[in-house]
């Protein structure tokens, strides 16, 4: 989330990856660009810093330059259930630092949220016809990017034993709920954010106006205070594909406490 939230995952990245041993890393930069998606540079550095894939949401045509971008950079995910009329893919296939075969698929809700043009339901099951897990795949993640808590769940629920993990993004609130689920999914609502949350989910305290006010006074723009690191670190069974565990991670850059 702006400035704050950037640098903190440009600077801790290389480090965590190192120390933690981490196989593969999905970074949503929906909000990295000043608050409203992410231009090229940007995705950039965040490859160079050691993400293997990044994922968006409905901010992530904010930036006119990210377009060109979306349709040269598999490695850099729109929502699968767009249109199909949308620049850019909402899934990919990469090679792991372990050389096992790994999916992220992007979804985005239909809840509270004008740009689904498809059911993420539908899209699952479409996508993850071409994939068995433990089978032509190693790991699948899921990056679900929706504002309702009931259709996060529902989605990790009907998701459960054919994915490796479905993590929600777009609140910016870490839920506490990170669990594997019955058929052995790892699950958790959603990740929040990473930036300064002396804010209103990242934005300038001055936000709160157009909530009490009730209209629109000025431009929204990012609270530029010390970022707090949110994520989730999930281990997958090399032979089923299914998690064997998930950890919250919080790291807070003020401080130096850390979950990890
Ligand atoms: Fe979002």
């Amino acid at each position: 989330m702006g400035r704050s939230g950037r640098e903190a995952v440009l600077r801790r990245l290389p480090e965590l990856r190192k120390r933690l041993s981490l196989d593969f890393v999905v970074v949503n930069v929906d909000n990295a660009a000043h608050g409203f998606g992410i231009t090229p540079d940007m995705a950039r550095q965040f490859f160079e810093a050691g993400a293997d894939v990044l994922t968006g949401g409905n901010h992530l045509f904010d930036q006119r330059e990210i377009i060109g971008f979306l349709e040269t950079e598999r490695r850099l995910l729109r929502p699968a259930n767009m249109s199909s009329s949308v620049p850019g893919k909402g899934m990919v296939e990469i090679t792991a630092a372990n050389g096992r075969k790994a999916v992220v698929i992007h979804l985005i809700g239909q809840l509270n949220m004008p740009m689904a043009g498809d059911s993420p339901f539908r899209l699952t099951d479409c996508l993850l016809s071409e994939y068995k897990l433990g089978e032509n795949v190693s790991a699948v993640i899921v990056d679900f990017h929706a504002e309702m808590t009931s259709e996060k769940n529902a989605l990790g629920r009907y998701s459960d034993g054919r994915v490796s993990a479905v993590i929600g993004t777009h609140t910016h609130i870490p839920t506490a709920d990170e669990r594997i689920l019955e058929r052995g999914t790892a699950f958790q609502t959603d990740v929040g954010m990473c930036g300064d949350y002396d804010s209103i989910i990242g934005m300038h305290k001055s936000a709160v106006e157009r909530f009490a006010k009730g209209y629109k006074c000025g431009r929204l723009f990012p609270a530029s205070g010390a970022a707090i690191l949110c994520g989730a670190l999930v281990d997958v069974d090399d032979k089923t594909g299914l998690a064997s565990s998930i950890v919250r991670i919080k790291i807070d850059e003020a401080s130096n406490d850390s979950t990890v």
